[in-house]
């Protein structure tokens, strides 16, 4: 199974640590023979270590604030012409919330904090799409991925607006999935993955509990980063060509239980 990812090219977005899902990704993308680049916004980048994993897996680190059409033009145009022709495969692996961050109920946001996780949480991954498609920069059977989490299907009340931000990105990929498909023959997915202990996730109030409680819910047990990256490569693989406007769950199980013998114990 070596070599699933020889000779392509793409562009990793949100390795902030060792932790962060994308890390883990781009270190198995390099495993299986991608070239890519790496990008997080400015800020992150002076906060965190991607210099390490850059030389780790000999990437070129590009800054973007996904917000901002022109970084990401930039990042497109600049990425294209280092790694010498369009892009095979790109992931977004990005969310922020600030009412989260501000300890700001659910029912009494400030509007401004809302707006501001929408559009790094969800309308960063149009506007990167949006950049891709008119700049003609995937190449045919690319793959774009995102990641996501079930809060936008079911009620987990502390993860706040983020369940909202995660239900309009999935919403964003299978809209603008459906013409990467028709005009490119591009797919576009979101992996909806199990309480991974990360900067963002560890982020979210009572993430211990959350954890602790889908673990015990889960007949194979939560989705380490590690995992999430195995599946990840599979999708920016030639073995998942004909998959695409989906919502794939990578949790163990999680999503379709109603209880487990482990958590009725608990109650018995
Ligand atoms: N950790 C979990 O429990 C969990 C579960 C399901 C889904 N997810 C999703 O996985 C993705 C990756 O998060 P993670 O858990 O690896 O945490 P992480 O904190 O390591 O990564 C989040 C990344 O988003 C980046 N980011 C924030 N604002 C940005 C901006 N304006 N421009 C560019 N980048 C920006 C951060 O710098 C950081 O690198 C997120 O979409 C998150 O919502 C996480």
């Amino acid at each position: 199974m070596q070599n699933l990812l020889k000779g392509k090219k793409g562009i990793i977005f949100g390795a902030l640590n060792e932790n962060s899902i994308a890390w883990k990704t781009a270190e198995k993308a390099f495993e299986q023979g991608a070239e890519f680049v790496l990008t997080n916004a400015p800020a992150a980048l002076r906060m965190g270590q991607l210099d390490v994993l850059a030389k780790q897996t000999k990437a070129t680190i590009i800054p973007a604030d996904a917000t901002s059409i022109e970084d990401l033009e930039n990042l497109i145009d600049k990425s294209m012409e280092l790694l010498g022709g369009k892009i095979d495969f790109v992931m977004h692996s990005i969310g922020m919330s600030v009412n989260v961050r501000k300890k700001r109920d659910y029912t009494d946001p400030n509007y401004d904090f809302t707006t501001k996780g929408w559009d790094v949480s969800a309308v960063s991954f149009h506007k990167l799409m949006n950049v891709l498609y008119h700049k003609k920069a995937m190449n045919n059977w690319g793959s774009i991925v995102a990641l996501s989490y079930m809060a936008a299907q079911r009620v987990f009340p502390d993860y706040n607006d983020m369940a909202d931000n995660k239900a309009f990105l999935e919403s964003i990929a299978r809209s603008f999935g459906y013409y990467f498909g028709r005009d490119f023959k591009v797919r576009v997915n979101t992996i909806s993955q199990s309480p991974t202990p990360t900067t963002a996730g560890t982020g979210v109030k009572g993430f211990d509990g959350f954890i602790a409680y889908a673990e015990k819910m889960s007949p194979l047990g939560n989705a380490s980063a590690s995992d999430c990256a195995d599946y990840t490569i599979s999708l920016f693989s030639d073995l998942t060509k004909k998959v695409t406007l989906q919502n794939l769950y990578h949790d163990g199980g999680f999503s379709n239980m109603g209880v487990s013998d482990a958590v009725m114990q608990k109650f018995e």
